[in-house]
């Protein structure tokens, strides 16, 4: 069979990584991919935003079925057009990805089936948003309402900076369409989980969990990014948190998606934070998450192509995954800069140490080839991803191989995983 996977990160190189193990395939085309994934894939030079072209490239191509990486494509109606056109397709439609697209209708739907969520408000104007925030102690998250990269959410340690935060997304526009609208969040303490399940609209079959990094720096100090690291399983989703999150969180979201007429297909990513009144959702995304998906894919022993397709068919509940009974760990390289404005262009070192390394894969996320050399070509570069017996096996493994790789001005976490180890 032929399978499109849309993309171009590390989440992408993983998932193409997976699926290039699976018997039933015979060929995978990558768009628009990269010179990595290019070792595995075919790469199309078309756009993850282009969806019609992308259309039109599956029709031809006779795709069996094609897998959506990122979620820019599901929000804008890549899934819909794709079956109004007889074509199979991996990820949520457009009504069922504005769960992740628009955190205003995530709060919704959390408030109507009355699912654990911290306190929140939404506004478009910032003297309301400053009324809100005057009424509630310190500190306050404020988010921008729509997609910024993981960026979009500044948590603020006193009123001050929160008013400034509701300027910047407001008034200032930084985030400019994604901040039309501003939620103010009550500040939760607990250990955040990362926790993602296949859906067909109606069977759950949840994978592993893992824990994100979302901060640059060690100790969560600085920015927030799209993901320094993760690791699987997060050993704070004990069985009594799995059940919970399923039972409070998982299937009244599917009941309430169905009430609005909504079908779910594709798999749901809920961010959490495990307080000690149990687990709370900070946020949904429509996709894999990335860099979790990285650490998952590596612990995962079934084929993922029929698990790919059972969702997209509406069988889930004829399959079942199995795992491999050990632990993940990924670490993500970064260019000078990230997660601000970054360099571009430097030459990696050290990739060729790492070819035939037994324990581990070098998942690409913004790499690319110049002269047969490897260059940075994004602000997350690399995610070093190994496994082993245990969590503290996988670390120790990951980071002597994050020991060979080098480039100028390249930085990374060397806490990953510290909170499993503790
Ligand atoms: P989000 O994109 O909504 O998951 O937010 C990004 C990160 O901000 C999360 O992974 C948390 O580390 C932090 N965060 C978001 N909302 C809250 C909250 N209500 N309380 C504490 N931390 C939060
Ligand atoms: N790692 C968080 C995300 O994919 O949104």
């Amino acid at each position: 069979m032929k399978v499109l996977v849309i993309g171009s990160g590390g989440r992408e190189h993983a998932l193409v990584w997976k699926i290039s193990q699976s018997p039933k395939v015979k060929k995978i085309y990558c768009a628009p991919g990269s010179a990595a994934i290019g070792e595995l894939a075919a790469c199309v030079a078309i756009g993850s935003e282009q969806i019609e072209k992308l259309a039109e490239f599956a029709r031809q191509e006779k795709i069996d079925f094609t897998v959506v990486g990122p979620e820019l494509p599901l929000t804008l109606g890549i899934t819909d057009l794709f079956e109004s056109r007889g074509l199979r397709i991996f990820g949520p439609n457009k009504a069922a990805a504005q769960l992740e697209g628009s955190k205003a209708f995530a709060k919704e739907i959390l408030r109507e089936n009355n699912i654990p969520t911290p306190s929140f408000g939404t506004f478009t104007e910032a003297a309301s948003a400053k009324r809100h925030i005057a009424q509630y102690p310190a500190p306050y998250v404020v988010k921008a309402d729509g997609l910024a990269g993981g960026k979009g959410v500044l948590i603020c340690a006193t009123r001050q900076e929160a008013e400034a935060a509701v300027n910047e997304i407001l008034v200032r526009k930084t985030f400019g369409q994604a901040g039309q609208k501003v939620v103010v969040e009550e500040f939760l303490v607990g250990e955040e989980a990362s926790f993602m399940v296949l859906t067909d609209g109606e069977y759950i079959l949840p994978l592993v969990s893992s824990q994100d990094h979302k901060r640059v720096f060690d100790h969560d100090e600085g920015p927030n990014t799209g993901g320094m690291g993760a690791y699987c399983p997060a050993p704070v989703v004990t069985p009594t948190v799995h059940n919970r999150i399923l039972d409070e969180i998982l299937n009244p979201l599917l009941a309430g998606l169905k009430r609005k007429s909504i079908v779910y297909r594709g798999v749901i990513y809920v961010g959490l934070m495990i307080t000690k009144d149990g687990p709370k959702v900070l946020e949904f995304n429509a996709r894999f998450g990335d860099p979790e998906c990285q650490p998952i894919m590596m612990r995962l022993k079934s084929d993922l192509v029929p698990l790919l397709e059972a969702t997209i068919d509406g069988k889930l509940n004829q399959v079942q995954a199995a795992w491999y009974d050990d632990a993940a760990v990924c670490v993500v390289l970064c260019a000078d800069g990230y997660p601000g404005s970054y360099d571009k262009g430097a030459e990696i070192h050290g990739l060729d140490k790492l070819a035939h390394w037994e324990k581990g894969f070098v998942f690409h996320a913004g790499t690319g080839k110049d002269n047969g050399r490897w260059i940075t070509s994004g602000g997350r570069v690399l995610g070093v991803t190994a496994h082993g017996r245990d969590i503290a096996d996988a670390v120790r493994e990951v980071y002597g191989a994050v020991g060979e790789i080098s480039w100028d001005g390249m930085h990374y976490r060397r806490d990953i995983a510290h909170r499993a180890l503790t």
